[in-house]
């Protein structure tokens, strides 16, 4: 029912965007276990949850492309569904596209008929925001036993360079942790127009069972990655040529167990899914880099939490792990966030925290990679809420139950969930310094008033890993603006991190211009936000140049009227939002 009073105008009503309601009235009233197939046939056009691209926004600026983004909850835009977390259901789908275009979806199973038709088939249960589709001038290479890339023509031979021959490794890894990859299994009933309905159709050799391929997106695309089951979808930023980004796609494959298998409830607890694939993603990532890479890898992710909540103010309402979603107790007082707002550090980095805190509880990694693998053994294919998953933990360790770990005073559970701000534990990241250490010395050198050349020519940067030169850039980042001259000699000094083709690094040296107000090098700011459209790179360049003189302010507006069209709505709200422009629903 609507809420008493005067309705609110529609751009002031909390998510007013989200559509509303399908009800259907049916005949009668359905017997109870009564199974019921309802036809619905609708349009789906201009909403939030399906891109459509025109050539220009492609990278092969030749054909049109579309494709879907559900998570949060964009998939409403794109069928009529239960669009929440908490319900999971299999699907099929025909998609016939134009000549010349192949589509790719989310399924399990994948046939292409006549008349470019092709079929799809999920056959194991996920919640809504999983269901994706793409249809683009898209080609596919194999990259491994039971992956392969799929890239515009274009971009297909760097996609297979990238990753040939690693994504089983991290796969393998995975399972070693967590138990078996189960997305798409061969040898389950596989479902086609004409097969008999208990056929067992096996398309591939049986070993190793599943399938993880993984899409490469238009620049446009607004994250990092998104996992998709049995189809990452992933921005092409991570191209690097050197396997440096390869934590995106670790993270998007520990999404199989964390996220994919054990699902959050409700968007209120996001951290369920992002900060236990965190945890899952550094463990993939010690065990195949080793332990002092990842605690660097890790050191960047703090330092990302701490940006974010300086800006957002350590109180704010989404620095907890548990956030209220929901609109609110009474009109006109809407205490609750918007769900694509979870989209931000603390979910990932606390969430990190949380789950590195248990393990810290628990003291010993093979216990505790035991747990993980006994929980997403327990709660697969469920939905659950963080109360499920602590309980889960209490007993599993009745010790720690006895002992009374989640009341321990400054670290209750209770206050791990619902207090905002900076985590009351951090895991050890020392295992890192030997990494960390040059790089913090330097950024210090380059801090100071009467530059030290010749220490600083000392230090070789030549073999630094890319996570490196990143922590390195932060921390300049933190100490500027530097003393006047200092960045400009930086720059020429290093020309691999003022000329890196790195997305990871192109952003810090961004930030670095704008703090610094290099005006001689906004074009870099410029051509980066025009290269690419990824929400967590668009949004803090765009912060920052607000926060700037009139010429950064300046040099906003222009950069956001020349690729305003090429940005995913959500994304093109948040820059208005920045730049105080009208947000349009
Ligand atoms: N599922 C998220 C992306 C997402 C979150 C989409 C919320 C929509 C709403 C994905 O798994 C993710 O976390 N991507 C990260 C990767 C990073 C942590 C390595 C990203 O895009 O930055
Ligand atoms: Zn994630």
């Amino acid at each position: 029912g609507d809420p008493p009073g005067d309705p609110l105008p529609v751009q002031s009503r909390p998510f007013a965007s989200y559509g509303s309601a399908l009800h259907i009235t049916l005949p009668q009233p359905p017997r109870a276990g009564q199974l019921l197939t309802l036809h619905i046939d609708y349009e789906a056009g201009e909403g939030p949850g399906v891109c459509w691209l025109t050539p220009e926004q492609t990278a092969g600026k030749q054909k049109p492309y579309m494709y879907t983004q559900g998570q949060a909850v964009l998939n409403r835009s794109f069928f009529p569904c239960f669009d929440t977390p908490s319900v999971k259901c299999t699907y099929s789908a025909v998609v016939k596209v134009p000549e010349g275009f192949t589509a790719v979806m989310s399924a399990t199973s994948w046939e292409k008929e006549k008349d470019n038709t092709f079929i799809f088939k999920m056959s194991q249960p996920i919640p809504s925001y999983l269901i994706a589709l793409a249809v683009g001038d898209i080609v596919s290479a194999d990259v491994g036993p039971r992956s392969r890339v799929w890239a515009e023509p274009c971009l297909i031979e760097a996609a297979k360079k990238e990753y040939d021959g690693v994504i089983e490794e991290f796969l393998a890894v995975g399972e070693k942790l967590f138990g078996p990859y189960v997305w798409g299994r061969y040898g389950q009933r596989a479902w086609f127009p004409g097969a008999g309905a208990s056929e067992l159709v096996l398309t591939e050799p049986p070993a190793p069972p599943g399938r993880y391929d993984i899409l490469f997106m238009p620049p446009s695309f607004p994250f990092g990655g998104m996992e998709n089951p049995c189809l990452t979808f992933l921005t092409p930023c991570v191209l690097a040529g050197d396997r440096s980004l390869a934590d995106v796609i670790i993270h998007e494959i520990s999404h199989s167990w964390f996220g994919n298998l054990v699902t959050n409830a409700t968007w209120g607890e996001f951290w369920l899914n992002e900060g236990f694939t965190m945890y899952a993603q550094r463990r993939i990532s010690t065990e195949v880099y080793g332990l002092p890479y990842t605690c660097l890898e890790a050191a960047t992710g703090r330092a990302l939490l701490r940006q974010h909540m300086d800006n957002t103010g350590e109180d704010h309402p989404l620095n907890k792990l548990r956030v209220v979603i929901e609109p609110g107790p009474v009109f006109p007082f809407f205490v609750g966030v918007n769900p694509e707002d979870t989209y931000n550090e603390t979910p990932y980095e606390k969430g990190f925290c949380f789950v590195s805190y248990l393990a810290h509880l628990v003291g010993d990694q093979s216990k505790f990679d035991g747990f993980l693998q006994a929980y997403v053994n327990r709660f697969k294919f469920q939905s659950i809420t963080a109360d499920d998953a602590l309980g889960f933990f209490l007993e599993y360790f009745p010790e720690l139950k006895e002992k009374g770990v989640d009341t321990i005073p400054g670290f209750e559970f209770d206050r791990w969930l619902n207090t905002p701000g900076w985590p009351p534990y951090l895991p050890d990241l020392s295992p890192g310094e030997q990494l960390m250490k040059p790089a913090e010395e330097l950024a210090e050198l380059w801090a100071a008033d009467g530059l030290n050349v010749e220490a600083i020519e000392a230090v070789d940067i030549a073999a630094w890993r890319t996570y490196q030169l990143v922590y390195f850039l932060d921390q300049v980042l933190q100490k500027s603006p530097l003393p006047e001259g200092n960045v400009e000699r930086l720059s020429k000094m290093y020309p691999k991190i003022s000329k890196a083709q790195n997305a990871e690094l192109r952003l810090r040296w961004c930030q670095i211009i704008l703090k610094n107000n290099l005006e001689a090098e906004y074009s870099k700011v410029k051509d980066f936000l025009h290269s690419q459209g990824k929400q967590k790179y668009t949004l803090p360049l765009y912060r920052a140049m607000w926060a700037g003189p009139e010429a950064a302010r300046a040099l906003a507006m222009e950069t956001f009227s020349a690729t305003a069209p090429q940005l995913h709505i959500n994304v093109q709200n948040y820059v208005k939002k920045i730049l105080g422009l009208e947000v349009t629903e």
